[in-house]
């Protein structure tokens, strides 16, 4: 089973109305076929699906060992929330990469063409976590309150403006609504600087 095939099959599993036409808009937006980013993680086509793979196995793996330490927080972590949250948190990024071709010297001096991703954000300007969920609401998935903010804040502290009060006020209350918040956030950085980083002995 390759990714995009591995992707599609979980969300299906949730069984939740309209996840058809999510994967079809993701679909026509490039979705598949994007990175996961410029210069960092997974830079490469197919990234971004990657990406939103490991980061739904990271939020699995914490999951399990989170209800091992405290069993009461089982049921607000219901996998097919797992699945929701962290295989969308990233929809933003399906259409904000454009390849470019570029040039450069090689080994031996010579220069040759190679293909880079330059962002552009002009197609839907609506920012990060919360333009994926405006994105799946478009779409018509039914988002419960927890993946939608697990969604909305999976940046944590890192989207927070420093000019903005209640931008903070908000981020500090998701965080105590539920479980998914923080742990969906976890499983993004843990998957960003862990499992996708090339990890080499010091
Ligand atoms: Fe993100
Ligand atoms: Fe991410």
């Amino acid at each position: 089973m390759n990714n995009k095939e591995r992707f599609i099959e979980l969300l299906r599993a949730t069984g939740r109305e309209n996840i058809d036409y999510v994967i079809e808009d993701l679909d026509a937006l490039g979705f598949f076929e994007a990175p996961a980013s410029v210069r960092n993680h997974f830079n490469h086509p197919g990234g971004l699906v990657e990406h939103s793979l490991s980061v739904y196995d990271a939020a699995m793996a914490i999951r399990e060992a989170m209800i091992k330490l405290k069993p009461s927080v089982e049921s607000q972590l219901k996998p097919e929330s797992i699945a929701i949250a962290a295989l969308l948190h990233d929809v933003c990024k399906a259409d904000i990469y454009n390849k470019v071709q570029r040039a450069r010297r090689n080994e031996i001096g010579v220069y040759e063409k190679y293909d880079e991703y330059q962002v552009e954000y002009s197609r839907f300007p609506a920012g990060h976590g919360e333009k994926s969920v405006f994105m799946l609401l478009r779409s018509g998935l039914d988002l419960e309150d927890d993946e939608l903010l697990a969604i909305r804040w999976h940046m944590g502290p890192w989207d927070l403006s420093q000019n903005s009060i209640d931008q903070e006020r908000n981020y500090r209350s998701a965080q105590k609504f539920s479980p998914l918040v923080p742990l969906i956030h976890m499983a993004d950085s843990a998957s960003a600087s862990i499992l996708e980083a090339d990890v080499t002995s010091a």
